[in-house]
C-alpha cells in the first residue's frame, strides 16, 4: 500500500464555481482518488477555499461589503456545489482559518530565520489620500496601446495588453480617484534565480521528464528564460499579516500562502499525523490544477518547500488545459459560463449526466468545448 496526497487546487472565493472548474480541475482529481481508495491506498483528497488577494478586496469595495463576507457567500457557494457533484474531498477547508493564517506564518519566519528572502526596496504607486500602497489592479489609466480610458496598471481589457502600472498615461487612484504618487517600501523576495541555479532543484526538476508535456513545456520555458525574484510579501491589508517586525501593515503574497493552505487543510484533517503524508519519503503528492496554475505549483510552490526543508516535493503535478462554452473562453466578468448553483436548480438530481460529459470531453492535452447540443446528444438514450 502507498501513501498518497492528492490536492485540488484552492479556489479563490470570489464568485461562484462553474462547469470549467469541474471538468479541468475537480473531476478529474476526484476520479483518480476514487480509484486509489478502491485499490486500497492510503489516500487524503485536500482542497479549500483561497480567500485571500486584491480580487477579493476590489469585489469587497464596489459591493459595499467586507472581505470577509464575500469570502464567507463564496465558501459556502463553492463547498456546497462540490458536494452537490459527488467530489469527494476528506475535508475542504478555506484560508482564513486560524490554522491557516499560523501555518503560514510559521512557513515563512522558518524561511526567514534560515535567510532565504532577499529584502528589497523598490517604489510603487501610493495613494496619499487613501494612505495605502496601490496594487496593480487598483490603478487605472489611459492604456498607451489603444487609448482606451479605463485601462488597469497589469491590463487593458480593451486591447488585452498587458501592462506595468508606469506604463499607464494619467493614472488615478481607484481608492480616491487620487494621482498617485511613487513612494519607496520594502519587501521579501524569492530568489528564485539563484534557487534555480541550486543543485537540488536541479535535481528536483529531472521530475518533469515524466509529466504530461503540456506542464514540461511551459516549465522548460519559464526555466530557459530564467527565473526573477519574486516579491513574497505585499502592501496591503487583507490577507495574512507578515510575522515579522518591520513588515507592519503588510501581508504574505496570496501564492505564497495559499498553496500552504494544502498543508494546513491536511493538519486540520489529521492532527499529529499530518506529517505522515507531508514529510515522509514513502508518501506521494499530486497536485491538480488548471494550466494557468503551472508555475506556481511546478516550480515556486516546490521551491518553497525545498527551502524550508522538511516537505516532500510533488510527485506529478497533472495541469488540465480549458474548457470553453460553446466555442468562447469561459469568463466570469462577461458572465459567459454555466454556474454549477445555477445548473443544480434547473436540471435538478442531474449531476452524474454532467460529470459523464465532463469526464468525456475533459481537457487533458488541449482546450475543449462544452456545447450544449453535445450535451443533449451525449446523454439522450435514443
Ligand atoms: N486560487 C487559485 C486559482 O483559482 C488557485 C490557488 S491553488 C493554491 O487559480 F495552491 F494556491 F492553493
Ligand atoms: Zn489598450
Amino acid at each position: 500500500m502507498s501513501r498518497y496526497l492528492v490536492t485540488a487546487a484552492l479556489p479563490y472565493a470570489n464568485g461562484p464555481v462553474h462547469i470549467g472548474h469541474l471538468a479541468g480541475c475537480y473531476i478529474p482529481a476526484d476520479i483518480y482518488v476514487r480509484y486509489l481508495r478502491l485499490k486500497g491506498e492510503d489516500v487524503k483528497f485536500i482542497c479549500g477555499s483561497d480567500e485571500h488577494g486584491v480580487p477579493i478586496t476590489i469585489k469587497a469595495k464596489n459591493e459595499g461589503i467586507t472581505p470577509q463576507q464575500v469570502v464567507d457567500k463564496y465558501h459556502k457557494m463553492m463547498g456546497d456545489a462540490f458536494k452537490e457533484f459527488g467530489i469527494s474531498f476528506d475535508i475542504y477547508s478555506r484560508t482564513s482559518n486560524k490554522i491557516h493564517h499560523q501555518t503560514a506564518q510559521d512557513f515563512f519566519k522558518t524561511l526567514y530565520d534560515k535567510g532565504v528572502f532577499e529584502e528589497i526596496v523598490s517604489e510603487q504607486f501610493y495613494d496619499e489620500e487613501a494612505k495605502q500602497f496601490l496594487a496593480d489592479r487598483y490603478i487605472v489609466g489611459t492604456c498607451p496601446k489603444c487609448g482606451n480610458e479605463n485601462a488597469y496598471g497589469d491590463q487593458c481589457e480593451n486591447c488585452g495588453s498587458s501592462l506595468q502600472p508606469t506604463d499607464l498615461i494619467n493614472p488615478k487612484s481607484k481608492l480616491s480617484g487620487a494621482k498617485p504618487v511613487m513612494r519607496k517600501t520594502k519587501n521579501w523576495y524569492l530568489p528564485m534565480g539563484k534557487i534555480q541555479q541550486s543543485e537540488e532543484f536541479q535535481e528536483y526538476i529531472k521530475r518533469f521528464e515524466n509529466w504530461k508535456s503540456n506542464i514540461k513545456g511551459q516549465c522548460d520555458s519559464w526555466l530557459k528564460e530564467g527565473l526573477q525574484p519574486r516579491a513574497m510579501t505585499r502592501d496591503l491589508d487583507w490577507g495574512v499579516p507578515v510575522p515579522i517586525k518591520g513588515a507592519e501593515g503588510k501581508v504574505l503574497y496570496v501564492w505564497f500562502d495559499a498553496p500552504i493552505g494544502y498543508i494546513s487543510a491536511t493538519k486540520e484533517l489529521l492532527n499529529e499525523s499530518w506529517k505522515n503524508y507531508w514529510c515522509n519519503k514513502d508518501s506521494k503528492l499530486i497536485h491538480f490544477i488548471g494550466k494557468d496554475n503551472i508555475v506556481f505549483h511546478a516550480i515556486i510552490f516546490p521551491m518553497m518547500l525545498q527551502q524550508h526543508g522538511e516537505f516532500i516535493l510533488p510527485t506529478n503535478v497533472p495541469a488540465n488545459e480549458f474548457l470553453n462554452l460553446e466555442g468562447d473562453k469561459i469568463s466570469t466578468s462577461r458572465n459567459w459560463a454555466v454556474w454549477l448553483h445555477e445548473y443544480l436548480e434547473e436540471f435538478k438530481n442531474k449531476q452524474d449526466v454532467l460529470r459523464y460529459t465532463l469526464t468525456s470531453i475533459a481537457p487533458e492535452t488541449k482546450d475543449s468545448d462544452f456545447s450544449w447540443k453535445d450535451f443533449r446528444g451525449k446523454i439522450t438514450v435514443s
